[in-house]
């Protein structure tokens, strides 16, 4: 069983990745930290603590984390995940609340209290995460690895950033240069996360209140992505980063140097990927290239089902 920690921005596709790492038996959900993100840090908390409450995720603590980026403002994305960060299902108040203490002294204190055996998996802007390997080197050996959603060979926030890069491009950074073994599913990947009309519709056939929230959740998200990219099918980026936790072979990788650009007038947030080698530099990351869409939608409809009703 892969212990995981979550750290998110809830998030129409955050939100499924929370829902599939509970459902899923070969992952344990060691914890949930929020960071600003798609919207305010306030706003994630609070929407990670409704998908706990809707999924009966009861024993997975939720800590509040980074509410700003290390040196840049904060900047929210309402026109993909609406004014609360997760709009569209109507839930009511959580009944759960955060913990106390911060997800960055949470995210440092399991892993030093841990054999190695922790996987990190950040699918918002990297700041919980930089701030943790700043405030506490000593966890970047105790890290089993990064499972992260963020980059690509494009960008989707600008021409050249995806926008959990863009967001905390420095914190990208730190996280990149740390030499911690890194999984990235960037642009690439996720894109051919599609939740086409067949799959909603193997969703909305699920009998639990998971999978009436994870229909909601797809229709506002294909509405936002049609108005904004054009696009006729919602990718789930994030729910990528737990799949590969749970079964590697539903994602194919390739191993390259990917650098994060922090000074481009036109790029900042970019992440270079060196998918010829031209750069001749030891390769940091597994760069996820190729998603078996039938393997992980079958994956997320079988997590679903496993939650209460
Ligand atoms: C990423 O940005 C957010 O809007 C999504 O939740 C995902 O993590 C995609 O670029
Ligand atoms: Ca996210």
């Amino acid at each position: 069983k892969r212990k995981i920690i979550l750290d998110c921005d809830p998030g129409h596709d955050d939100a499924i990745a929370i829902l599939l790492a509970a459902g899923n038996p070969n992952v344990e959900l060691v914890g949930i930290t929020t960071v600003a993100g798609n919207a305010e840090v306030e706003k994630t908390t609070k929407n990670a603590l409704q998908v706990c409450e809707i999924a009966g995720i009861a024993n997975v603590p939720v800590f509040k984390g980074s509410g700003q980026p290390m040196i840049r403002k904060r900047e929210t994305a309402p026109s993909i995940h609406g004014d609360s960060g997760m709009d569209g299902p109507v839930l009511p108040e959580p009944k759960k609340t955060a913990e106390h203490g911060h997800a960055v002294d949470f995210i440092i204190q399991k892993l030093m209290e841990s054999d190695g055996d922790i996987t990190l998996v950040p699918v918002g802007p990297l700041t919980n995460i930089a701030m943790a390997m700043r405030r506490e080197p000593a966890i970047l050996s105790k890290i089993q690895e990064i499972v992260l959603m963020g980059g690509g060979t494009f960008g989707n926030w600008t021409p050249a950033a995806e926008f959990n890069i863009f967001v905390d491009a420095e914190a990208a950074k730190v996280v990149f240069d740390s030499g911690v073994p890194i999984t990235v599913m960037g642009l690439d990947l996720t894109h051919q996360a599609l939740a086409t009309r067949e799959v909603c519709s193997r969703i909305a056939q699920i009998e639990n209140r998971a999978g009436k929230f994870v229909s909601e959740l797809l229709e506002f998200f294909r509405e936002t992505y049609l108005d904004v990219f054009g696009f006729e099918h919602p990718p789930v980026h994030d729910v990528c980063s737990v799949a590969y936790c749970i079964d590697p072979t539903v994602v194919e990788t390739k191993r390259v140097r990917v650098d994060v650009e922090t000074k481009g007038e036109f790029t900042y947030g970019m992440t270079a990927v060196d998918l010829l080698g031209v750069t001749g530099r030891e390769p940091n990351v597994n760069f996820a290239v190729k998603l078996d869409h039938t393997k992980f939608w079958d994956m997320v409809i079988e997590a679903l089902n496993n939650l209460s009703k």
